[in-house]
């Protein structure tokens, strides 16, 4: 059994809340908790991207159904889910043990762990946080923003953002600047006039632009999704107001994004990414970044950790269900030594999902919402006319299409055929958002395609 070692403790009783010591001490002094509950890699065979033993080994993926719908909530690697089961019960064998002893410094492991072989920052810019949205209100209660101060966005933002910063602008007068995207983007050009291109305009030195003090982008819409030139846009707003802070909710980035590490992007101060998503981590696990001295950021659930530092602020927020960030372990394991990194799984998706837009494109003859050379691992297509008026059940051709045509022709894929596909209505005309990751093969989408033209009029 081991002996309490007399570290400081910053908060509450916790035999172990040494947090900041253990997130601030250099890797040659720092020493890995030892991990109760293993994980052995060396039980799963090597499957091949698309396979059905892939599918069944890695995921719980119901057969019966179609699923090109990874960008809603994510799927969670199987392995992983078990992991966190064990975890779990490891928990409950002797409660004290973990919450009180064992809990914190293995949080700040994964802290560290990621910090370095995952985001390359520094661990005292990191913390872990249950989702996208729990960073996002801790971002806007820790504002503090005067009457006609100003905050940027894209059309293209998260809805559930877009709504919390009405209401913020509201109660402090503030002014929301909401900036329309316009599609179809056609190439690289085409994007950077719609998206850098805004701030050319905006970011003058007229003392109204001045007022501008947060710009917040996602870099891949879910709506709508692309890959928003995040490194070239905040390069830009730094070099023209170095004050302004620039805010990046890269929820759908880690897993579905090449090379995504933070320090290409000095001049991004506070970024927050989902590990439930493109990363196939346990569902409530995410991490946010925030620059060194930027912003004095707070968890919007403030507990023990009150006042004592940045990473002791986030790291527990009330008992909950910690087992889930454990199997972080499990999904960092998976990506670095069984995959080998995460260029060889995301490429497949990449060429997936390319392949699959352009093969429905053709086969409906319709158009891309975005090009896929500008998308990750989600691209829209649109669906054809005909099709859609004949799901919809209406032949007057001088109508327009509506937001709940859109749910009645994914209820149409859901129930009449198993096909998990969300359907976006922009700009008038419905297309299917597909999603592709390595349980997805082109025979998933080539079902999708031949439904559609089954039901053409
Ligand atoms: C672009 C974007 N941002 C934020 C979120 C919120 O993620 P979460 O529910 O995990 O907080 C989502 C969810 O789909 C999203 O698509």
């Amino acid at each position: 059994m081991e002996k309490n070692n007399g570290a400081k403790r910053d908060f509450g009783s916790f035999h172990s809340s040494n947090v900041e010591e253990l997130i601030h001490l250099s890797e040659s002094e720092y020493k890995s908790p030892k991990l109760d509950v293993a994980f052995d890699l060396s039980v799963f065979e090597k499957f091949e991207f698309g396979s059905s033993d892939l599918k069944k080994n890695f995921f719980y993926l119901d057969e019966r159904f179609c699923f090109l719908n990874h960008g809603a909530f994510g799927l969670s690697f199987k392995p992983v889910l078990d992991y966190v089961h064990e975890w779990k019960c490891y928990a409950e064998s002797q409660p004290l043990r973990f919450y009180d002893r064992q809990i914190m410094p293995l949080l700040v492991d994964l802290i560290r762990k990621f910090s370095s072989m995952i985001f390359k920052c520094k661990p005292n810019e990191l913390a872990l946080v249950d989702n996208c949205t729990f960073a996002f209100n801790s971002l806007i209660s820790s504002l503090d923003l005067s009457p006609g101060d100003k905050i940027f966005i894209f059309s293209t933002t998260y809805g559930v953002y877009k709504k919390i910063l009405k209401d913020y602008c509201i109660k402090k007068k503030a002014i929301l600047i909401e900036e329309a995207i316009s599609f179809p983007i056609i190439d690289e050009k085409d994007l950077m006039q719609k998206t850098l291109g805004k701030f050319k305009s905006i970011l003058s030195e007229d003392e109204e632009d001045k007022k501008i003090r947060l710009v917040l982008i996602d870099h891949i819409p879910s709506n709508q999704p692309f890959l928003v030139p995040i490194d070239r846009i905040s390069e830009y707003c730094k070099s023209k107001r170095s004050d302004i802070l620039f805010v990046v909710d890269a929820a759908h980035s880690l897993g579905s994004v090449k090379n995504f590490t933070i320090d290409q992007y000095p001049n991004i101060d506070i970024m927050f990414t989902n590990c439930h998503k493109w990363f196939c981590g346990p569902k409530g696990t995410g991490f946010l970044y925030v620059k060194e001295i930027s912003f004095r950021i707070r968890p919007s659930v403030q507990s023990h950790g009150i006042n004592s530092g940045f990473n002791s602020e986030f790291i527990w927020s009330g008992l909950k269900d910690y087992a889930s960030f454990l199997g972080l372990y499990a999904s960092l394991n998976i990506w670095l030594h069984y995959f080998g990194g995460f260029d060889k799984p995301i490429e497949y998706c990449y060429s997936m999902v390319r392949q699959a837009s352009e093969y429905l494109k053709n086969l409906w003859q319709t158009s891309f919402m975005v090009d896929p050379s500008l998308c990750s691992t989600m691209v829209c297509v649109q669906l054809p006319d005909s099709f859609v008026r004949n799901i919809i059940k209406n032949d007057d051709l001088e109508s327009s299409f509506s937001y709940n045509d859109a749910e009645i022709v994914q209820n149409f894929f859901y129930f009449s055929h198993s096909i998990e596909v969300p359907i976006k209505y922009i700009q008038n005309s419905l297309y299917v958002r597909l999603s592709a990751h390595i349980y997805n093969k082109i025979e998933d989408y080539e079902f999708l395609g031949d439904v559609v033209m089954q039901n053409v009029e």
